[in-house]
């Protein structure tokens, strides 16, 4: 697959039980977190960065976001869908974000299995976590501390039916 030719940011929010997904879908609704998530994947100058993800999480999604591209890993010859740019490789989906691309960057957005294949690409962790267990069928391990820096962290009180939860920026370690 060689270097990523981007800078890389995985996303994703996380129960205290590792779970991340439930039947094609977030076991839990925190307004505020999908608001980051929009504005992360915006990027800085908000003209949207391309978002890298698995066929599984396009589908729930529902419909394309708007204003951001959205490359989908599939190995389903067949598959196709309007808003999605199909790659069948992980090779694929970063020589297709890095196209048309001048910011050099672009998101990781899940779920488990493309976590699995590009999160020790990124550079970058944008970490939800959720101060709860779920129950759920998809699930993501715990970072590896000894790889990342913590450069930022923000505390949230539970409220409102919505659980406690932290926004936890990582920075990968350099050497
Ligand atoms: N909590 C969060 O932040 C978060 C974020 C994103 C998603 N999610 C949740 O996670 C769940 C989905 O995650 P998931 O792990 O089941 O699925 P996924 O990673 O979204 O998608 C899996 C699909 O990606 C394709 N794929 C995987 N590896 C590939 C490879 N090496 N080459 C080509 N294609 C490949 C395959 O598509 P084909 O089957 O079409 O071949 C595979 O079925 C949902 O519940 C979703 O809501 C949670």
């Amino acid at each position: 697959m060689g270097r990523a030719p981007l800078t890389l940011t995985a996303i994703y929010a996380r129960a205290a039980n590792g779970v991340i997904g439930m039947d094609g879908a977030l076991p839990w609704h925190i307004p505020a977190d999908l608001k980051r998530f929009k504005a992360l994947t915006m990027g800085a100058d908000g003209l949207g960065r391309p978002m890298i993800m698995g066929r599984k999480t396009f589908e729930s999604f529902g419909k394309p976001l708007p204003g951001r591209r959205h490359v989908v890993l599939t190995r389903d010859a067949d598959w196709s869908a309007p808003g999605a740019e199909v790659v069948r490789t992980p090779g694929e989906a970063l020589a297709c974000a890095a196209r048309d691309n001048p910011a050099g960057e672009a998101s990781v957005v899940g779920g488990a299995q493309v976590y699995g294949l590009l999160l020790p690409l990124c550079a970058r962790v944008e970490l939800t976590e959720i101060h709860a267990d779920y129950p759920g069928d998809t699930h993501l391990p715990a970072l590896d501390m000894a790889e990342w820096d913590v450069i930022l962290r923000e505390d949230h009180h539970a409220r409102d039916g919505v659980p406690a939860y932290s926004y936890v920026t990582l920075q990968r370690r350099r050497g």
